[in-house]
Protein backbone atom coordinates (compact mmCIF):
# COMPACT_ATOMS: atom_id res chain seq x y z
CA UNK A 1 0.00 0.00 0.00
CA UNK A 2 1.77 3.32 -1.03
CA UNK A 3 0.36 5.79 1.41
CA UNK A 4 3.76 7.66 2.01
CA UNK A 5 3.23 11.09 0.26
CA UNK A 6 4.04 13.65 2.68
CA UNK A 7 3.35 17.44 2.98
CA UNK A 8 6.54 19.07 2.84
CA UNK A 9 9.99 16.97 2.67
CA UNK A 10 11.13 13.49 2.51
CA UNK A 11 13.00 13.41 5.62
CA UNK A 12 10.58 13.99 8.55
CA UNK A 13 7.74 11.76 9.82
CA UNK A 14 4.28 12.17 7.61
CA UNK A 15 2.62 12.45 10.57
CA UNK A 16 5.08 15.59 12.27
CA UNK A 17 4.21 17.22 8.75
CA UNK A 18 0.83 16.89 8.70
CA UNK A 19 0.27 18.24 11.69
CA UNK A 20 2.22 21.20 10.95
CA UNK A 21 0.04 22.01 7.81
CA UNK A 22 -3.00 21.83 9.41
CA UNK A 23 -1.88 23.99 12.01
CA UNK A 24 -0.67 26.09 9.53
CA UNK A 25 -3.83 26.44 7.22
CA UNK A 26 -6.32 25.74 10.64
CA UNK A 27 -7.53 29.92 10.14
CA UNK A 28 -8.52 29.52 6.52
CA UNK A 29 -9.58 25.84 6.68
CA UNK A 30 -13.09 25.79 6.79
CA UNK A 31 -13.81 28.93 4.32
CA UNK A 32 -11.54 26.87 1.34
CA UNK A 33 -13.32 23.76 1.91
CA UNK A 34 -16.52 25.61 1.39
CA UNK A 35 -14.75 27.59 -1.92
CA UNK A 36 -12.70 24.72 -3.30
CA UNK A 37 -15.33 22.02 -2.87
CA UNK A 38 -18.40 24.95 -4.29
CA UNK A 39 -20.03 23.95 -1.06
CA UNK A 40 -20.90 19.93 -2.09
CA UNK A 41 -18.79 18.63 1.07
CA UNK A 42 -21.53 19.96 3.00
CA UNK A 43 -23.86 17.57 0.37
CA UNK A 44 -21.71 14.88 1.09
CA UNK A 45 -21.51 15.56 4.91
CA UNK A 46 -25.04 15.20 4.82
CA UNK A 47 -25.66 12.03 3.40
CA UNK A 48 -22.89 10.49 5.93
CA UNK A 49 -25.10 12.18 8.60
CA UNK A 50 -28.26 10.16 7.37
CA UNK A 51 -26.25 6.91 7.93
CA UNK A 52 -25.40 7.84 11.50
CA UNK A 53 -29.21 9.40 12.76
CA UNK A 54 -30.57 5.96 10.97
CA UNK A 55 -28.29 4.10 12.92
CA UNK A 56 -28.92 5.83 16.63
CA UNK A 57 -25.83 5.80 18.27
CA UNK A 58 -25.05 7.27 22.20
CA UNK A 59 -21.43 7.11 21.86
CA UNK A 60 -19.48 8.84 18.89
CA UNK A 61 -15.85 9.16 18.05
CA UNK A 62 -15.20 11.73 15.02
CA UNK A 63 -11.46 10.68 13.98
CA UNK A 64 -9.74 13.80 12.89
CA UNK A 65 -12.26 15.48 13.23
CA UNK A 66 -10.34 19.16 12.25
CA UNK A 67 -12.50 22.26 12.84
CA UNK A 68 -15.53 19.89 14.49
CA UNK A 69 -18.07 20.32 11.47
CA UNK A 70 -19.13 16.69 11.77
CA UNK A 71 -18.59 16.56 15.47
CA UNK A 72 -21.34 18.89 15.54
CA UNK A 73 -23.30 17.86 12.77
CA UNK A 74 -23.31 14.11 14.92
CA UNK A 75 -24.64 16.19 18.23
CA UNK A 76 -27.59 18.24 16.42
CA UNK A 77 -28.60 15.33 15.00
CA UNK A 78 -28.39 12.66 17.88
CA UNK A 79 -28.59 11.78 21.71
CA UNK A 80 -24.94 10.59 21.40
CA UNK A 81 -22.59 12.20 23.53
CA UNK A 82 -19.82 13.16 21.03
CA UNK A 83 -16.02 12.96 21.35
CA UNK A 84 -13.84 14.62 18.53
CA UNK A 85 -10.07 13.70 18.11
CA UNK A 86 -7.25 15.34 16.44
CA UNK A 87 -3.45 15.20 15.75
CA UNK A 88 -3.75 19.48 15.20
CA UNK A 89 -4.18 21.32 18.25
CA UNK A 90 -4.97 24.73 16.41
CA UNK A 91 -7.32 23.04 13.67
CA UNK A 92 -9.41 21.74 17.48
CA UNK A 93 -8.98 25.10 18.77
CA UNK A 94 -10.69 26.67 15.66
CA UNK A 95 -13.61 23.72 16.05
CA UNK A 96 -13.89 24.40 20.41
CA UNK A 97 -14.93 28.01 19.05
CA UNK A 98 -17.55 26.66 17.01
CA UNK A 99 -18.43 23.87 19.74
CA UNK A 100 -19.09 27.14 22.39
CA UNK A 101 -21.15 28.43 19.38
CA UNK A 102 -23.54 25.19 18.93
CA UNK A 103 -24.81 25.20 21.75
CA UNK A 104 -23.50 21.60 22.26
CA UNK A 105 -20.98 22.21 24.30
CA UNK A 106 -22.02 20.02 27.12
CA UNK A 107 -22.30 16.76 24.67
CA UNK A 108 -19.14 17.53 22.75
CA UNK A 109 -15.66 16.65 24.01
CA UNK A 110 -12.64 17.82 21.53
CA UNK A 111 -9.49 16.19 22.32
CA UNK A 112 -5.71 16.12 21.01
CA UNK A 113 -4.43 12.95 19.85
CA UNK A 114 -3.51 10.12 17.72
CA UNK A 115 -5.87 8.51 15.26
CA UNK A 116 -2.75 5.64 15.30
CA UNK A 117 -3.05 5.27 18.76
CA UNK A 118 -6.31 5.95 20.51
CA UNK A 119 -6.60 7.05 24.11
CA UNK A 120 -9.73 5.17 24.66
CA UNK A 121 -10.72 1.34 25.73
CA UNK A 122 -12.09 -1.28 23.81
CA UNK A 123 -15.33 -1.34 22.70
CA UNK A 124 -16.13 2.61 24.29
CA UNK A 125 -18.19 3.87 21.18
CA UNK A 126 -21.04 2.76 18.92
CA UNK A 127 -20.08 4.88 16.18
CA UNK A 128 -16.46 5.74 14.61
CA UNK A 129 -16.72 8.57 12.07
CA UNK A 130 -13.67 10.06 9.81
CA UNK A 131 -14.23 12.61 7.29
CA UNK A 132 -11.54 13.61 5.11
CA UNK A 133 -8.95 11.97 7.82
CA UNK A 134 -8.07 8.77 6.90
CA UNK A 135 -6.32 9.88 3.86
CA UNK A 136 -3.93 12.04 5.97
CA UNK A 137 -3.04 8.75 8.90
CA UNK A 138 0.31 7.96 8.57
CA UNK A 139 -0.33 3.87 8.76
CA UNK A 140 -4.03 3.63 7.24
CA UNK A 141 -4.00 -0.05 8.16
CA UNK A 142 -3.15 1.27 11.93
CA UNK A 143 -5.72 3.31 11.81
CA UNK A 144 -8.25 1.64 10.46
CA UNK A 145 -7.61 -1.24 13.59
CA UNK A 146 -7.74 1.24 16.02
CA UNK A 147 -11.23 2.21 15.07
CA UNK A 148 -12.48 -1.03 15.04
CA UNK A 149 -10.64 -1.60 18.57
CA UNK A 150 -12.53 1.33 20.27
CA UNK A 151 -16.02 0.24 18.67
CA UNK A 152 -18.49 -2.41 20.61
CA UNK A 153 -19.35 -5.14 18.45
CA UNK A 154 -21.53 -4.81 16.24
CA UNK A 155 -20.69 -0.89 16.22
CA UNK A 156 -20.74 1.53 13.11
CA UNK A 157 -17.30 2.67 11.04
CA UNK A 158 -18.19 5.89 8.40
CA UNK A 159 -15.60 7.15 6.50
CA UNK A 160 -15.61 9.67 4.24
CA UNK A 161 -12.91 10.36 1.77
CA UNK A 162 -12.10 11.52 -1.63
CA UNK A 163 -11.89 9.03 -4.34
CA UNK A 164 -11.06 9.30 -8.15
CA UNK A 165 -13.90 9.99 -10.33
CA UNK A 166 -14.68 8.14 -13.47
CA UNK A 167 -16.44 8.64 -16.64
CA UNK A 168 -16.71 11.91 -18.90
CA UNK A 169 -16.38 14.37 -15.47
CA UNK A 170 -13.36 12.81 -14.57
CA UNK A 171 -10.52 14.83 -16.78
CA UNK A 172 -12.38 17.87 -16.00
CA UNK A 173 -12.33 17.42 -12.35
CA UNK A 174 -8.50 16.40 -12.18
CA UNK A 175 -7.65 19.39 -14.49
CA UNK A 176 -9.55 21.40 -11.66
CA UNK A 177 -8.07 19.33 -8.83
CA UNK A 178 -4.48 19.40 -9.84
CA UNK A 179 -4.20 23.07 -11.71
CA UNK A 180 -6.55 25.38 -10.04
CA UNK A 181 -7.20 24.32 -6.71
CA UNK A 182 -3.72 24.48 -5.14
CA UNK A 183 -2.87 27.67 -6.77
CA UNK A 184 -6.24 29.37 -4.79
CA UNK A 185 -5.75 27.11 -2.11
CA UNK A 186 -1.85 28.81 -1.47
CA UNK A 187 -3.33 32.01 -2.41
CA UNK A 188 -5.55 32.04 0.30
CA UNK A 189 -4.07 30.07 3.23
CA UNK A 190 -0.84 31.17 2.54
CA UNK A 191 0.91 27.24 2.80
CA UNK A 192 2.18 26.98 -0.90
CA UNK A 193 2.18 23.27 -0.14
CA UNK A 194 -0.68 22.04 1.73
CA UNK A 195 -3.13 22.28 -1.28
CA UNK A 196 -0.77 20.02 -3.87
CA UNK A 197 -0.60 17.91 -0.65
CA UNK A 198 -4.41 17.44 -1.74
CA UNK A 199 -4.29 15.83 -4.84
CA UNK A 200 -1.21 13.89 -4.31
CA UNK A 201 -2.41 12.25 -1.79
CA UNK A 202 -5.45 11.56 -2.85
CA UNK A 203 -3.40 9.78 -5.99
CA UNK A 204 -2.04 7.34 -3.66
CA UNK A 205 -4.88 6.75 -1.28
CA UNK A 206 -6.46 3.19 -1.89
CA UNK A 207 -10.57 3.70 -2.64
CA UNK A 208 -13.07 1.92 -3.68
CA UNK A 209 -12.83 -2.12 -3.77
CA UNK A 210 -9.10 -2.02 -2.55
CA UNK A 211 -10.24 0.29 0.90
CA UNK A 212 -13.44 -1.97 1.64
CA UNK A 213 -10.51 -5.10 1.68
CA UNK A 214 -8.64 -2.92 4.11
CA UNK A 215 -11.38 -2.44 6.60
CA UNK A 216 -12.44 -6.17 6.20
CA UNK A 217 -8.83 -7.08 6.99
CA UNK A 218 -8.40 -4.55 9.70
CA UNK A 219 -11.31 -5.44 12.19
CA UNK A 220 -14.72 -5.15 10.18
CA UNK A 221 -16.86 -8.07 9.31
CA UNK A 222 -19.02 -6.00 6.42
CA UNK A 223 -17.61 -3.23 4.69
CA UNK A 224 -19.46 -1.56 1.50
CA UNK A 225 -19.34 1.63 0.14
CA UNK A 226 -21.53 4.20 -2.20
CA UNK A 227 -19.90 6.74 -4.56
CA UNK A 228 -20.88 10.38 -4.39
CA UNK A 229 -20.78 13.25 -7.32
CA UNK A 230 -19.06 10.83 -10.04
CA UNK A 231 -17.19 8.94 -7.50
CA UNK A 232 -15.29 12.72 -6.39
CA UNK A 233 -16.00 11.32 -2.99
CA UNK A 234 -16.65 7.91 -1.18
CA UNK A 235 -18.94 7.20 1.91
CA UNK A 236 -17.19 3.71 3.10
CA UNK A 237 -19.42 1.70 6.20
CA UNK A 238 -18.08 -0.89 8.02
CA UNK A 239 -19.92 -2.81 10.68
CA UNK A 240 -17.39 -4.70 13.52
C1 LIG B 1 -8.75 17.45 5.86
S1 LIG B 1 -8.89 17.61 7.58
C2 LIG B 1 -10.52 17.02 7.91
C3 LIG B 1 -11.14 17.64 9.11
C4 LIG B 1 -12.61 17.34 9.33
N1 LIG B 1 -12.84 15.95 9.62
C5 LIG B 1 -13.44 17.79 8.17
O1 LIG B 1 -14.18 16.98 7.61
O2 LIG B 1 -13.38 18.97 7.83
C6 LIG B 1 -7.90 16.28 8.16
C7 LIG B 1 -7.68 16.29 9.65
O3 LIG B 1 -7.09 15.04 10.01
C8 LIG B 1 -6.21 15.29 11.09
N2 LIG B 1 -5.31 14.12 11.21
C9 LIG B 1 -4.45 13.66 10.29
N3 LIG B 1 -3.80 12.57 10.75
C10 LIG B 1 -4.29 12.35 12.00
C11 LIG B 1 -4.01 11.37 12.99
N4 LIG B 1 -3.09 10.42 12.83
N5 LIG B 1 -4.71 11.43 14.15
C12 LIG B 1 -5.63 12.41 14.37
N6 LIG B 1 -5.92 13.37 13.46
C13 LIG B 1 -5.25 13.34 12.30
C14 LIG B 1 -5.54 16.59 10.71
O4 LIG B 1 -4.92 17.22 11.81
C15 LIG B 1 -6.73 17.37 10.15
O5 LIG B 1 -7.36 18.16 11.11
Amino acid sequence: MSNIVKPYNDTDSKKKQVEEMFDNISENYDFLNRLLSFKIDIYWRNQLEKKVIAFKPERILDVATGTADLAIEHAKKTQAKVTGLDLSQKMLDYGQVKVNKSGFKDRIKLIKGDAENLPFHEGEFDMVTASFGVRNFENLEKGISEMSRVLRDGGKLLILEFSKPSGFFAPFFMFYFKNILPGIGKLISGDSKAYTYLPNSVDTMPYGDKMTRLILKNGFKEAKFKKYTFGVATIYEGIK
